[in-house]
């Protein structure tokens, strides 16, 4: 049996669940980690995650990268240029790079000269990075693509959501808009503080990419969920009137039309509002093709379930920067 050793950086969700997933699959074992968060330097990751000691402590970023390991899980941040460097370090380490930011599941996309930097330094070292999770990365990269696998012609495509915000940190909860008034909501959505979920416009580019068809604009718009009551069950404490979920709306356009639209429901308390986690797709084409996941992908755990599987296509592809879609679909190992 192979190991597969991870060295995490980011102690936070994705981070913490790696080193769960790691203590029920003897094929990953999570050898290192580093954190920004100086509080967490010295402490054991089996307890960081609530469990039991695993024995590996986190360390500085040198100290952790001079660990003999095959991937580094990058799980920190959304966004390609704030994951740049630790991605570059990672690649001199000679590790593979794995990487949850969403921009990374199109970077070429978001800035060519960061993306063909990344793509030469690691076919110079003859390791693989590649951006992964589970929107983007596996719910319609996977799921979505296969649906499509076997129709004659796509017209359009229609995807919602309907998400349990609530196991996410505070920190994801503040971007995703959660905990602020309707103003204020809408002024940081102006300031760029506030996003949303980022997924959307990456999948429509891949779908794009892989169709052939020309994506002319990708468009947002996002709404606030007010809650009636205050909600203390995640990590931001929402009060009466703030937003407790938004609804958010993206549209890819080809030809003047609208190809591919995507809503989002997102909640940190769904049955406050009447509603479930459920993930439906509407393909329409030659055939129809309609499909619904009930109860819907949890994030948290398609996530890492996603990652995990993901491990060994990485360490078996080719060197570069790649996307999902470059990779066998992924299914639990060992
Ligand atoms: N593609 C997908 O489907 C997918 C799935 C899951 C997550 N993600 C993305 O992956 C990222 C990590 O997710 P998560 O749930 O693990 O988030 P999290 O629980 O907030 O953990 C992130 C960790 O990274 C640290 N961090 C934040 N910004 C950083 C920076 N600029 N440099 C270094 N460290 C930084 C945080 O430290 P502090 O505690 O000091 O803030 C925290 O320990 C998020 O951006 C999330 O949106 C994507």
């Amino acid at each position: 049996m192979t190991t597969i050793r991870v060295i995490v950086s980011g102690v936070g969700g994705v981070g913490s669940n790696m080193v769960r997933i790691s203590q029920m699959r003897p094929g990953i074992e999570v050898v290192g980690a580093y954190s920004r968060n100086p509080a967490l330097a010295g402490r054991d990751l089996g307890e960081i995650a609530g469990g039991t000691a695993t024995g590996v402590r986190v360390t500085g970023k040198a100290d952790a990268l001079e660990v003999d390991a095959d991937v580094l899980l990058i799980a920190t941040t959304s966004f390609l240029k704030e994951v740049e460097s630790d991605i570059h370090e990672g690649i001199r380490a000679g590790l593979n790079v794995m990487c949850t930011a969403e921009e990374m599941a199109s970077p070429f996309d978001i800035d060519p000269d960061i993306a063909r930097a990344i793509d030469q330094h690691a076919r110079e070292a003859g390791v693989t990075v590649l951006g992964a999770g589970a929107n983007p990365g596996y719910i319609y990269e996977v799921v979505g693509l296969a649906l499509t696998g076997a129709v004659w012609r796509v017209d359009q495509i229609r995807v919602r959501r309907v998400v349990d915000l609530s196991g996410f940190s505070a920190g994801v909860l503040g971007r995703l808009g959660i905990g602020f008034d309707e103003s204020s909501f809408q002024k940081r959505v102006e300031a760029h503080q506030i996003y949303g979920h980022i997924g959307f416009p990456h999948t429509m580019r891949s779908f794009a990419r892989r169709f052939g068809v020309d994506l002319e604009s990708v468009s947002e718009s996002i709404k606030p969920t007010l809650a009636d009551e205050p909600i203390s069950s995640a990590a931001v404490a929402v009060g009466a009137g703030e937003s407790a979920g938004f609804i958010q709306q993206t549209t890819g356009s080809v030809d003047g039309r609208p190809w591919f639209t995507a809503e989002f429901v997102g909640h940190i308390d769904l049955s406050s509002v009447g509603l479930s986690p459920r993930d439906s797709y509407e393909i329409d084409g030659l055939p129809n093709i309609r499909g619904v996941v009930e109860p819907g992908f949890n994030p948290q755990f398609t996530t890492i379930g996603a990652l995990a599987n993901f491990l060994p296509h990485l360490v078996d592809a080719t060197p570069g920067l790649i996307s999902v879609t470059d990779l066998p679909i992924p299914s639990p190992w060992i």
